[in-house]
């Protein structure tokens, strides 16, 4: 039997079609039309009935084709979203790993950069930032596994000279998955760097937003994003100089919003945010609201979502995300597992997180 492996564990066996179907969202029938047509090479059970076992790799490989041959959706303009909110634990990161994933089995080219020098959203994604170049080559870990680079080395002006996108981007999931931009603690440095350009009277918070543009242009060959569909910064909590360069180089402020606490302030504290950024410099992204940790059936639940909805009219999207154990308790290094909706994609989890991603991008004109 297959199995996937994760940072060196092994964590479920490989997916079977009906998983497959989920995951693309389609039909039993359609995915092995799919693999018929595409020739994306599946392998088979070695013993007993020679059912497919499809790799991870496979699921977004059939993604990606299904894009080009089989669209099931119109790719209307680039986003670029920041999922930030003023408090920790609300599901950011969480919302961030889910949701990339999903943009890129519905076949979007996606991205997302770590910004929190924590790094949770890099070890979402299976990478222990802590693990050195010396550790993985005297435990046979491939040196691929070792975050070297950060959105920091990508800045211009960056200390010891600027990286090229291909040296620092990560691909968990192959090609055709979602590419990650890790973070380490020396992420910290960058917001170091900006500070002191602010100091000597430079447009630091810009220099985010300058370096975004210049990617999306795709006129430096060493730094060219212009084939992304989707690009999402998952934020530090700390309104630092990082989190504000990524809001401006953003149309999109995608705030998880926890329904099971009392958040208004939360929301109120980010929307200031939002305005003084607009007094400041003419321009602020759009706020856009995912209510997560939902319990049904709760009377503050449903005063929250009274007031957020009259409030911030339009705002918070209609499908969210409720409170379940499918979620891991802790983002801890010895248990990690994938992101929810590759680890256990026939959950309801998965299937609520499949909706929000959806709407969320009808809300920020990607389809
Ligand atoms: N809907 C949910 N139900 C249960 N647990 C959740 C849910 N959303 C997130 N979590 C858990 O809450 C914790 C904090 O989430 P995280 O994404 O790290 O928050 P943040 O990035 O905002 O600090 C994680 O352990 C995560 O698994
Ligand atoms: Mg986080």
């Amino acid at each position: 039997m297959r199995h996937l492996f994760w940072m060196g564990c092994v964590v479920q066996a490989s997916y079977k079609v009906q998983a497959v179907a989920r995951m693309l969202d389609t039909t039993v029938d359609s995915v092995r039309r799919y693999v018929d047509e595409s020739g994306v090479e599946v392998a088979r059970q070695e013993s007993g009935p020679k059912v497919r076992q499809f790799s991870i790799e496979n699921v977004f490989d059939l993604a990606a084709w299904r894009r080009e041959h089989r669209p099931k959706i119109t790719v209307k303009k680039r986003a670029i979203g920041t999922v930030y909110a003023p408090k920790g634990g609300v599901g950011k990161t969480t919302l961030t790993a889910n949701i990339a994933s999903i943009f890129a089995l519905m076949g979007l080219k996606t991205l997302v950069i770590d910004l929190d020098f924590q790094a949770n959203l890099t070890l979402a994604f299976g990478y222990d930032s802590e693990l050195t170049l010396e550790e993985a080559r005297e435990t046979g870990v491939p040196e691929e596994r070792v975050v070297q680079y950060h959105l920091g080395h990508l800045v211009p002006g960056w200390p010891g000279g600027r990286a090229s996108l291909s040296d620092v981007i990560k691909k968990p999931f192959g090609e055709n998955g979602p590419h990650l931009i890790p973070s380490d603690l020396t992420l910290d440095r960058l917001d170091t760097i900006l500070t002191y350009d602010a100091i000597e009277g430079k447009k630091s918070d810009l220099k985010i937003a300058a370096l975004i543009a210049e990617g999306i242009a795709g006129t430096n060959p060493l730094f060219d994003l212009s084939g992304y569909d989707v690009i999402l910064f998952d934020a530090a909590p700390a309104k630092n100089r990082m989190t504000r360069g990524a809001l401006l180089a953003s149309d999109f402020v995608i705030a998880p919003v926890s329904l099971e606490r009392y958040s208004t302030k939360a929301v109120s504290y980010l929307s200031s945010v939002l305005q003084d950024m607009h007094d400041d410099v003419g321009r602020s992204p759009q706020l856009v609201m995912i209510g997560n940790f939902h319990v049904p059936n709760r009377l503050r639940v449903y005063s929250q979502v009274g007031k957020l909805s009259t409030e911030y009219p339009g705002a918070l999207l209609s499908v969210m995300v409720h409170r379940s154990e499918e979620f891991p308790k802790t983002l801890s290094e010895d248990e990690e597992q994938p992101p929810l909706v590759l680890a256990r994609p026939t959950g309801g989890a998965a299937e609520q997180l499949h909706d929000v991603a959806r709407e969320l991008l009808q809300k920020m004109g990607v389809i």
